[in-house]
């Protein structure tokens, strides 16, 4: 008995516990109903009646002297955290975060589509994965024009109606004239591909906006002064536009938009390889046999579609000169974009 006791007297004055957790280990092991020093209060019953003053003095000591350790323990532990806690100072600036921008094109597509909204057009949106039909067929495309052909589409797979994907935005035109009722007034803005070789001018991935309006008596000169105001929200105030007649299975008659080069004003200079022009975008008047092939009668009904690179918007208004940037994803450059948030 007075071995155990004395044992234990060791152990409590070695006790050393940092966690609350612990101490109550150390509480339940040494003073619970199950501990070691209560296992002694019930061995002292069987103490003889000569050593019962002895022991019972040693024992009554050593259980307030590990009450009191583990009440000190818990103390210090209780402080440790409360310093702890004190030490922290919670005004003190976080670690600073680096904060992601957004993608010039995403940028470029959102201000090109908030212009239209204010014009009064919807946003509208169709698949990448096409069929035949929509992006060629619909759209009056002859059946040997050399869009069709491998080296323009990627091609999914090569059955009679074919699986594809998507050389142009014009597709959602399609899909929106099949089901939307008249009139239509959207722009799609949206991904395409095209089976091209990667250069400064030229990638197999990018983006357009589309622009479609249909109702009663739209004319070529609405056309116009959408691309206008379009043009001078976009690229100032002072832009002039121009349009070249050109060509397009879709729409006839057909144009090309220049816009009056925003770095020089017009005068020439090397962005606009000295014409004062920037061409920006491909309009025209809705076919007939487009309309007519969406249901639409061509008779009552006439409208405008316009088609724009997103890219070529963007490096137009940054002048940004190599297409291959905007897909590298290279840090340096799209940290300049960092402002336009
Ligand atoms: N789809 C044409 C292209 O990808 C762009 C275009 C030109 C769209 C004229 C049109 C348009 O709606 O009227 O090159």
């Amino acid at each position: 008995m007075r071995e155990k006791i004395e044992a234990l007297m060791a152990e409590v004055a070695a006790l050393s516990c940092n966690t609350e957790q612990e101490i109550e280990q150390a509480r339940v092991r040494l003073l619970g109903k199950k501990g070691e020093i209560t296992a002694l209060f019930d061995e002292f019953r069987t103490v003889a009646p000569e050593l019962k003053r002895e022991f019972g003095q040693k024992l009554n000591v050593l259980k307030n002297t590990a009450a009191a350790k583990i009440e000190e323990l818990k103390e210090a532990a209780s402080e440790s955290q409360a310093g702890g806690a004190a030490a922290f100072d919670y005004t003190m600036p976080g670690d600073p975060v680096q904060l992601g921008s957004r993608h010039p094109v995403s940028i470029a597509r959102e201000e090109i589509v908030n212009i239209f909204r204010k014009f009064g057009y919807d946003v509208a949106e169709g698949p990448e994965v096409e069929d035949d039909w929509h992006v060629f067929e619909a759209l009056n495309f002859p059946p040997e024009h050399p869009a069709r052909e491998m080296q323009d589409t990627f091609f999914i797979n090569d059955s009679d109606n074919p699986v594809l994907l998507r050389t142009h935005t014009s597709s959602v035109q399609v899909r929106a004239m099949e089901k939307m009722p008249l009139p239509i007034r959207i722009v799609c803005p949206g991904r395409v591909f095209r089976n091209e070789a990667i250069s400064a001018r030229a990638h197999c991935i990018f983006h357009q906006v589309e622009g479609l309006y249909i109702d009663e008596n739209v004319t070529f000169a609405d056309m116009k002064q959408a691309i206008l105001l379009f043009a001078r929200e976009m690229f100032g105030a002072q832009s002039q536009i121009r349009m070249r007649p050109s060509y397009f299975p879709f729409t006839e008659p057909s144009a090309e938009i220049d816009v009056s080069c925003n770095i020089c004003g017009g005068k020439g200079c090397n962005i606009c390889k000295g014409t004062g022009w920037l061409e920006i975008m491909g309009c025209g008047m809705v076919d007939p046999n487009v309309l007519e092939a969406s249901g639409i009668d061509s008779k009552k009904y006439s409208g405008f579609a316009f088609g724009m690179g997103v890219e070529r918007i963007a490096m137009l208004k940054w002048q940004v000169r190599d297409l291959r940037n905007y897909f590298e994803n290279d840090l340096r450059f799209l940290k300049e974009f960092e402002t336009s948030l």
